[in-house]
């Protein structure tokens, strides 16, 4: 079968190119998956470089990709929720092997089945942006109705989403765009929007009981600013904790090297008594199919920028590293 296999880490070039590499073989709890449509993040323009070499357990040469939609072939002795013809999306993401080829291994703990109103690329660009929202807004920050709310970064993948998600919480939602995208981000529901390119978001925000960590470089430190006491950052781009390496079970030196990271961070947070956590981002069935139910009683909308062939796959990943996507970049396998 195709794939799109990366086969050489390197930060300049590394080498991604397209095989044939035998269909896979599935254990019990797992399914093989025809492949429809593959959503992109910008983890899969970042794992080639070998950034996340010490984190991942992803062994070369490894197929690319981790969201996707498709229709089950074969099922495990264990699989339990899924038959042979079932529609799902999953997030196969850090299981080692991932989702830009004809067929993917999906562990049935990491798939849902694709809202009926949804099509396959609608599906596949939601596992990771979905779950990742839901983790940091609910899992994490718990948001009450009422409470503020500030999402940076409104009209990429991310923020399309969780600017969605917290308005169906209650949250009054603020968020960052550039200028050309202003209008078009108010329509997903953010109560207030601001031009980065005009306006430092530090100046006009006060008080938030939470901020999402989306954008790089000082954005996180000036987001501890505007919480109020007892307020959290939910970072997705770092610096990487202590707590974190913990989690993942990694060793004493990734610790410590982690925790001198987000030392300063911390510390400032401690300072002005509000919290800082790294959140990594973990496939979770049950989670999936809470998004699911509220993409298909239509309360969130999938944010479609772009659509790619399978033979275009590389361009959509180059597209999606330029950093100016307006919702998500999807691949469309068949
Ligand atoms: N830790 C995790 O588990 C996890 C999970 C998912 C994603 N992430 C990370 O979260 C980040 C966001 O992901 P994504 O999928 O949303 O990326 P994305 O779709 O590539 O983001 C592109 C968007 O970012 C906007 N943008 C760029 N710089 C900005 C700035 N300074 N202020 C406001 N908006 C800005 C761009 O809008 P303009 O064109 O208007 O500038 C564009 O629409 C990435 O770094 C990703 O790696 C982490």
């Amino acid at each position: 079968m195709k794939a799109l296999v990366l086969k050489k880490y390197s930060k300049s070039a590394p080498l991604i190119e397209f095989c044939d590499v035998a269909k896979p073989k599935i254990k019990p709890h797992e399914m093989l998956v025809q492949v429809y449509a593959v959503g992109l993040n910008p983890i899969d323009n970042m794992i080639p470089s070998g950034m996340f070499k010490p984190v991942l357990k992803f062994q070369l040469p490894a197929t690319l990709g981790s969201d996707l939609a498709g229709v089950v072939t074969e099922v495990g002795s264990q699989v339990k929720r899924f038959k042979p013809g079932d529609e799902i999306f999953a997030s196969i993401f850090d299981r080692g092997i991932g989702s830009l080829a004809e067929f993917a291994v999906v562990p049935e703990n990491t798939a849902a089945l694709k809202p009926a109103n949804l099509n396959f690329v609608q599906a596949a660009s939601i596992p990771m942006v979905g779950l990742t929202s839901w983790q940091a807004l609910q899992e994490v920050a718990n948001i009450q109705p009422g409470q503020k709310v500030f999402i940076p970064a409104g009209s990429g993948g991310i923020g399309s989403f969780a600017i969605q998600l917290a308005k169906h919480f209650g949250a009054n939602v603020s968020t960052t765009t550039s200028t050309r995208n202003l209008e078009w981000v108010k329509g997903l529901g953010a109560d207030k929007v601001i031009d980065y390119t005009k306006e430092d978001f530090q100046r006009t925000l006060q008080a938030y009981d939470m901020v999402l960590g989306t954008t790089r470089g000082d954005a996180i430190e000036q987001a501890l600013g505007i919480l109020k006491p007892g307020g959290k950052v939910v970072s997705l781009v770092g610096p990487l904790d202590a707590a974190f390496a913990e989690k993942r079970g990694l060793n004493f030196l990734l610790k410590f090297v982690f925790g001198l990271m987000s030392r300063k961070v911390i510390g400032l947070a401690k300072q002005r008594s509000v919290h800082y956590s790294f959140l990594f981002v973990r496939p979770d069935a049950v989670q999936l199919m809470e998004v699911g139910k509220l993409l298909e009683a239509e309360r969130i909308k999938p944010v479609i920028d772009r659509v790619f062939s399978f033979d275009q796959a590389k361009d959509a990943l180059a597209y999606l590293a330029q950093g100016r996507a307006k919702g998500k970049v999807v691949v469309e396998i068949i």
